[in-house]
């Protein structure tokens, strides 16, 4: 049987200059010039361009019939493109195909949008992603995925972690998201979760001796989406044995850092910086800072506590409220009145009820040198004190928030970033941290409980074990997160491997010896028989391809994702089944899931 082609169109150039190939691919542009056709082939190597002349009847007459995205089949004779229409950005840009022979292979209908067209609506993106992923800019994304996995498998395999899959029919595992259940046909009533993650067999893995595990591993959370996060994404899951927190840091370190350079010819700094979570929370009011932005959060709650503004001695005085301040130098002159009230309405969307500011136009006049709208309302000591703690220079803007620590913390968090970014304040291109020493445990307001800020099987520092059963607030694990540029890329810990100490985690989570036994039994159980201590990480994959993709979204790393709906518009995933299949899953769906559904359905069909 003949070959469909003796070489990809990348391949063609000056050394193949004379000689017959014969190439296959999907005609990107036909362009008629006046007698003479150009085609530009493409196939997944590059383009080539075909040029038919009306000498040849019988290609001509074929390519006089060729629209764009038609599948061709064309043999022709490599010969140097003519004097000033060489191109040099192309790595077949010195030659070009006369063609003596080309076969239709297949028709395209006209396509739904320009694959050049840089403004086409995600939604039609989506619907026809086979036909987006044709795109150069999405064919380099997939490239790039598949070389960052590639590399970390190289990496890890050379350090002797061994690839092994597990169960994604499973048991709840506990990430803080909810779970994405699969009725049991064969156990009425009984449904199995998609893993949130691998966590809990990865740790028996560590319990069965590979001491160093590592997968590529889709996970499931049905939680709130956003432009990083995806209902299935896909983990790079590491676990280690006898390795302690400063080890696995480094080794993970010093992998991001060799993928950098090996992808992108990027130096990412020889440490990075580590930074404990209080003050993360206290300098940039978030676990997860931009370090880019030169811009800080400064505490001056101490200050206002005495103050007559109620706006700010209120917090001052709760136990659980927060006054920070943000300096933005400059910020005097390159701020207008309108910015701020933009700026204003921005925090609003955290829970602010306003942007408290001055403008420091002289230090050396007091408060005359000052301009506000609530410095009348601030003495001027308190004024002197928190000018000199900011380390307000003349011309410089200083924003404050006033409210429940968290409403302060998200506000002015996001808005360091916003005014950052709007005033071209990022200094370098790629700033990767650690964030440690978090807390075990974060209060639930709605529920007066304690949740896991990681998950449950988290160790604590080891010197407060103790602790968990009588001031688990404070209690620091011995958890790591790895961020960068304001993203957090990877998470993991030092994991519990004692059967009782596991149990203390649980009884101050609130979970009873019944509920844990039923629910992580196999875990205590497995703990017992000689856990080695062991410890891991995870990280986003989609997320790092998208940072080092440029992009903005992880949907633009993942071939097929979900749309903000959590739904598939290229399937129509998820729809409705059939009712004997539910029958036989013993599901039956309520009225209202009923009208929902029919809902649904007719949306899809308009
Ligand atoms: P964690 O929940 O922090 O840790 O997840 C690890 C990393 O996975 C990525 N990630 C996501 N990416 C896209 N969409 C999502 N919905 C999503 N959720 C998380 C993030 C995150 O840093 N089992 C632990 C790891 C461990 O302790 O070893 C875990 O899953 O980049
Ligand atoms: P008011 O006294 O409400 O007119 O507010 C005076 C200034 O304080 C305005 O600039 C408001 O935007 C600002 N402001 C009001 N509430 C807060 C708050 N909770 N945090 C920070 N600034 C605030």
């Amino acid at each position: 049987m003949k070959a469909l082609r003796s070489h990809v169109c990348g391949q063609i150039n000056e050394s193949l200059i004379g000689q017959i190939i014969t190439v296959s691919g999907w005609a990107q542009r036909r362009r008629d010039h006046g007698g003479v056709i150009f085609i530009d082939l493409r196939d997944a190597s590059g383009l080539l361009q075909v040029v038919v002349d009306p000498d040849a009847v019988d290609a001509f007459a074929v390519a006089d019939t060729v629209r764009n995205e038609h599948v061709l089949q064309v043999t022709a004779k490599v010969r140097p493109r003519p004097e000033g229409t060489t191109n040099k950005d192309l790595p077949t840009g010195m030659v070009e195909v006369y063609a003596t022979d080309i076969a239709v292979l297949n028709r395209s209908d006209p396509i739904p949008f320009q694959l050049d067209d840089d403004d086409t609506s995600e939604a039609v993106r989506l619907k026809y992603r086979y036909l987006d992923l044709r795109r150069d800019s999405m064919q380099k994304i997939f490239r790039l995925r598949s070389g960052v996995t590639k590399y970390f498998r190289d990496f890890l395999e050379a350090e002797n972690f061994c690839d092994i899959e597990t169960p994604i029919l499973t048991k709840s595992t506990p990430e803080g998201a909810r779970d994405y259940l699969v009725p049991s046909r064969v156990h009425a009533g009984e449904f199995f979760a998609l893993p949130q993650s691998p966590q809990l067999f990865k740790q028996l893995l560590m319990v069965a001796g590979f001491e160093r595990y590592y997968q590529i591993a889709r996970c499931f959370r049905d939680e709130d989406l956003r432009a990083d996060r995806q209902p299935e994404f896909t983990q790079l899951d590491v676990e280690t044995s006898f390795m302690n927190e400063e080890e696995i840091m480094n080794m993970m370190e010093n992998m991001i850092r060799g993928l950098f350079k090996a992808k992108l010819d990027v130096d990412l700094p020889a440490e990075f910086p580590r930074m404990t979570y209080a003050d993360s929370i206290e300098q940039y009011g978030i676990d997860r800072p931009d370090l880019r932005i030169p811009l800080r959060l400064v505490s001056v709650t101490d200050l206002m506590k005495s103050v007559d503004f109620k706006v700010f001695s209120a917090p001052a005085n709760s136990d659980e409220g927060r006054v920070a301040a943000m300096r933005i130098p400059g910020g005097a002159s390159a701020l207008t009145r309108k910015q701020i009230d933009l700026y204003t309405d921005f925090v609003g969307n955290y829970g602010a009820r306003g942007l408290a500011y001055i403008k420091v136009n002289d230090l050396s006049m007091g408060k005359e040198g000052l301009q506000s709208p609530i410095v009348k309302n601030l003495p001027e000591d308190v004024l002197a004190q928190v000018m000199e703690r900011v380390g307000a220079q003349n011309g410089d803007l200083v924003f404050f928030g006033a409210d429940h620590a968290k409403v302060v913390n998200d506000s002015l968090a996001a808005l360091r970033v916003k005014v950052g970014t709007d005033l071209g304040m990022i200094e370098t291109k790629w700033s990767p941290m650690w964030v440690v020493d978090f807390p075990m445990f974060e209060k639930d307001e709605d529920n007066n409980r304690w949740t896991s800020l990681h998950h449950p099987f988290t160790a604590p520092k080891q010197d407060q074990v103790e602790q968990l059963a009588t001031d688990p607030g404070n209690v620091l694990s011995r958890a790591y997160d790895m961020v960068l540029n304001g993203t957090e890329l990877g998470g993991g810990s030092i994991r519990i491997h004692q059967t009782d100490v596991q149990k203390q985690a649980f009884t101050a989570l609130g979970i009873d010896d019944d509920e844990a036994q039923e629910k992580f039994g196999f875990l205590l159980d497995a703990l017992r028989y000689g856990a080695p201590p062991h410890g891991g990480i995870a990280f986003g994959i989609d997320r790092i391809v998208a940072m080092m993709s440029e992009v903005e979204s992880i949907r633009e790393v993942i071939a097929f994702p979900k749309t903000q709906r959590a739904s598939c518009s290229l399937t129509a995933a998820p729809s409705g089944v059939d009712k004997n299949q539910l029958r036989d899953l013993h599901i039956r769906l309520s009225p209202a899931a009923q009208a929902a559904q029919q809902a649904d359905t007719e949306k899809e069909g308009t």
